[in-house]
């Protein structure tokens, strides 16, 4: 059965840099999903360190708070049934090489790092990274 749920969302900053902010939030609200909540960061490495706090043994750990924090980024809360499943079809898989055709990440990212957007892989993690970002009064 459907639900409504509410999911985190990055445009990274190759996103930002490519300009393709507009491209990718209308593929979300094509898709029925809502923007709930909407701003642009520009993250320190710590910030960034401590939203990937679960990939802190990762070999791509440092490399990943230094492109998380190279550039401004834009954090989302989308909201929508099913939002975090829907939101993960839509961006496709974390290496663009996997990424089915037409998914945001297949169209626009480089790498496996640079992967053009973020979205919560569960609804354990979208209850710890939407506070990260943004406080109850900001969610609309
Ligand atoms: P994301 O979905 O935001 O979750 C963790 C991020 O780490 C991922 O997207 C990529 O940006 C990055 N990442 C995951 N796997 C690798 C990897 N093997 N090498 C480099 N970066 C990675």
């Amino acid at each position: 059965m459907a639900r409504i749920e509410q999911t985190l969302s990055i445009i990274k900053p190759d996103g930002v840099e490519k300009n393709v902010i507009g491209d990718v939030l209308s593929r979300f609200e094509a898709a029925g999903l809502r923007v709930a909540a909407i701003k642009m960061v520009h993250m320190t490495p710590e910030q960034a360190g401590g939203f990937y706090i679960v990939h802190k043994e990762r070999p791509f750990y440092g490399e990943l708070m230094e492109y998380m924090s190279s550039g401004p980024v834009v954090v989302l809360v989308l909201e929508g049934n099913d939002a975090i499943s829907r939101n993960r079809d839509i961006m496709g898989a974390t290496n663009p090489k996997e990424a089915a055709p037409g998914t945001i990440r297949a169209d626009h990212a480089e790498s496996i790092e640079r992967n053009i957007v973020h979205g919560s892989d569960s609804p354990e993690s979208a209850v710890v990274e939407i506070p990260y970002f943004f406080d109850d009064e900001e969610i609309f």
